[in-house]
């Protein structure tokens, strides 16, 4: 086998840009159980920025927001609303990450930029991806900081977690025909290979369809699933993000828990939404799945679906959109030997996504 010409030891963090930083945070930790990490702003020396770095498990996610009306980043919420601007990729070699991704096509943003302050080198790099969406490199094994410099830390708050590990893969919405044009590029450009495809004839309700590839790297640690909207009767629901994301762009990220049960439940608690399957999801399922040795009355009663093919099964469930726009949301997903995406579990989630759709006046 080829030599991976791009070896990615994981997600490093995920960045997302909104409209008031300080406010998302307090929302990531309160209800998602994110504890504050480290920050920047005014009051650190960041003059143009406020960023506030989470963490849970291995997950980083960073909020960002800008002081100027004039700002990029503003500009980027005012178009998009809040939303992932980069999926950030922990790399052994920054440089060598933009030299070999550009010579087979990336658009480069930012050439690979070591910045050293009394902690250390933290270097990075971005390329373009679909939309205004980017892929940062990120190089920190010569940084001991708390996220990058400029950032202090916080003080912890003593903020509980709700038991969420790692980020286990992120979606994007594309238009109609771009799918296969993404899915080439992250072969051509990233090295990656098409773990699944997904096509209208797997993924169709009454009323809209999809299409999906999924795209994994090398070492299997990051999966990229890409949907783009096919032709039905109506509006289908990656046409309803196109419309109100403005673009391209990250619809759903999902983050593995070691106990599914105990994660809904905290989350519950804290008042995030789910998707709603109907009950009779849960009958049908346990007969297709057969023996699976998970609590029935549970997984009804919290709203987690299962899923099952010849490595496993999975759990999964998934919340409403975390902003007034129908844009992103997230998953929450415990893998048993399963390596797939819930492709059993689409079609009645997609008959609740356009019941909520259709409350919005929008199917
Ligand atoms: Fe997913």
């Amino acid at each position: 086998m080829a030599e991976d010409f791009l070896p990615i030891k994981g997600y490093d963090h995920i960045e997302f840009y909104v409209g008031n930083a300080k406010q998302a945070a307090h929302f990531y930790e309160k209800a998602f159980g994110f504890r504050p990490l480290a920050k920047a702003g005014l009051e650190t020396g960041c003059r143009d920025r406020a960023m506030y770095v989470m963490e849970q498990g291995n997950i980083r996610f960073v909020f960002t927001s800008a002081y100027s009306p004039d700002h990029e980043i503003t500009r980027h919420c005012a178009l998009h609303g809040d939303g992932v601007k980069a999926i950030g990729l922990a790399v052994p070699d920054v440089e060598q990450a933009i030299r070999e991704t550009k010579s087979r096509g990336a658009t480069v943003l930012q050439k690979a930029t070591s910045v050293t302050d009394d902690n250390g080198t933290f270097v990075t790099g971005t390329i373009k991806y679909a939309g205004d969406t980017v892929f940062r490199f990120v190089d920190r094994k010569n940084y001991r900081g708390a996220f990058s410099p400029g950032c202090v830390p916080i003080q912890a708050h003593g903020s509980l977690g709700v038991g969420l590990a790692a980020v286990d893969h992120v979606v994007t919405n594309v238009y109609l025909g771009e799918m296969t044009y993404w899915a080439e590029w992250f072969e051509r450009v990233m090295g990656f290979t098409n773990l699944l495809s997904f096509t209208d004839k797997d993924i169709s309700t009454e009323y809209s369809a999809l299409m999906s590839k999924v795209m994994e790297n090398g070492s299997g640690k990051c999966k990229f699933p890409i949907n783009e909207p096919a032709e039905g009767k109506k509006k289908s629901q990656i046409d309803e993000f196109l419309d109100y994301y403005y673009g391209p762009g990250v619809q759903h990220v999902a983050m593995n828990t070691g106990n599914i049960y105990e994660t809904v439940e905290a989350l519950r608690r804290r008042d995030i939404d789910f998707l709603r399957v109907p009950d009779t999801y849960y009958e049908y399922m346990h007969k297709r799945v057969g023996d699976v040795d998970e609590n029935w009355e549970e997984l009804k009663k919290l709203g987690i679906l299962l899923d099952k093919d010849d490595d496993g099964y999975l759990l999964q469930i998934f919340t409403a959109p975390m902003q007034d726009r129908p844009t992103l949301f997230f998953e929450v997903i415990e893998r048993h030997g399963s390596r797939g995406f819930g492709i059993g579990n689409f079609k009645a989630l997609f008959v609740s996504i356009e019941r909520e759709q259709a409350l919005r006046g929008n199917l």
